[in-house]
């Protein structure tokens, strides 16, 4: 067991290409506690998105151990992580990852196919996540009849559909308007005080500001702090 709900033990994440060899992440360690509203921030490369796949078990490190909520992560299985994740955490990616064939309806209905959700749950939860954040007129249009900002919400709405005690966004404003991206973090916020854990990745000060603690990221290094 370690300490806080999620937690980084001196993890190590390392590339190779060809003869060059790059630490996205580097002997970090790092423990976000229930109900912690983390902010990590850093320059493009510092390995933001990297610690935020170790923490969703989509990546697993070279060396050290990633836990969450008491689970060592790091050496599940895929089949087991899948089945996990469905339970424990949502994750909003920065590049979305919708599915092109599916309305957004649909893609925010495929968590809930992992988990047992009764099939007649799962219509009527989806259309309420996508309400949620603002889109229920869109439920049956495809992700290339949205616009980026449209798209990025209902990424969102997936993350959220089965109420997962942890949510991880990497840059879930990037591609929304002033506005709209303070909709998403009021989201994010109100979900937090709801009892959520969450760990937001952004370019954004203004937006980090809002966290309850900042994470900075350079080269691989976690330097905490406000400054
Ligand atoms: N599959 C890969 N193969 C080789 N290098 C990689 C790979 N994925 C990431 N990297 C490198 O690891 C470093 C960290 O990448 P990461 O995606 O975590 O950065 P980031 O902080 O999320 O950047 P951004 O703000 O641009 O999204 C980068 O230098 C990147 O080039
Ligand atoms: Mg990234």
């Amino acid at each position: 067991m370690q300490d806080g709900l999620i937690h980084l033990d001196n993890v190590t994440r390392l590339y190779t290409t060809g003869s060059r060899q790059l630490y996205a992440l580097r002997d970090v360690s790092l423990s976000i506690h229930a109900g912690d509203f983390v902010a990590i921030v850093g320059p493009s490369g510092s390995g933001k998105s990297t610690m935020l796949n170790l923490i969703g078990g989509i990546d697993k490190p070279d060396t050290g151990s990633v836990w969450v909520d008491g689970v060592r992560v790091d050496v599940m299985s895929e089949n087991a992580l899948a089945k996990w994740r469905g339970a424990n955490i949502g994750i909003v990616f920065q590049f979305f990852q919708l599915l092109p064939t599916l309305t957004a309806l649909e893609n925010v209905m495929l968590p809930m196919e992992l988990r047992n959700t009764y099939s007649d749950q799962r219509r009527p939860r989806a259309a309420m996540a996508l309400e949620r954040v603002g889109l229920a007129e869109r439920a049956t249009q495809l992700p290339s009849e949205l616009s980026g900002g449209e798209q990025q919400r209902v990424a969102i709405a997936r993350a959220l559909v089965n109420d997962p005690p942890i949510l991880l966004a990497d840059e879930p404003t990037g591609n929304l308007d002033t506005a709209t991206g303070e909709r998403v973090v009021e989201l994010l916020l109100e979900l937090n005080r709801t009892g959520k854990t969450i760990v937001l990745v952004t370019h954004e000060e203004m937006l980090a500001r809002k966290a309850s603690r900042i994470v900075r990221v350079r080269d691989g290094k976690i330097k905490e702090g406000n400054e």
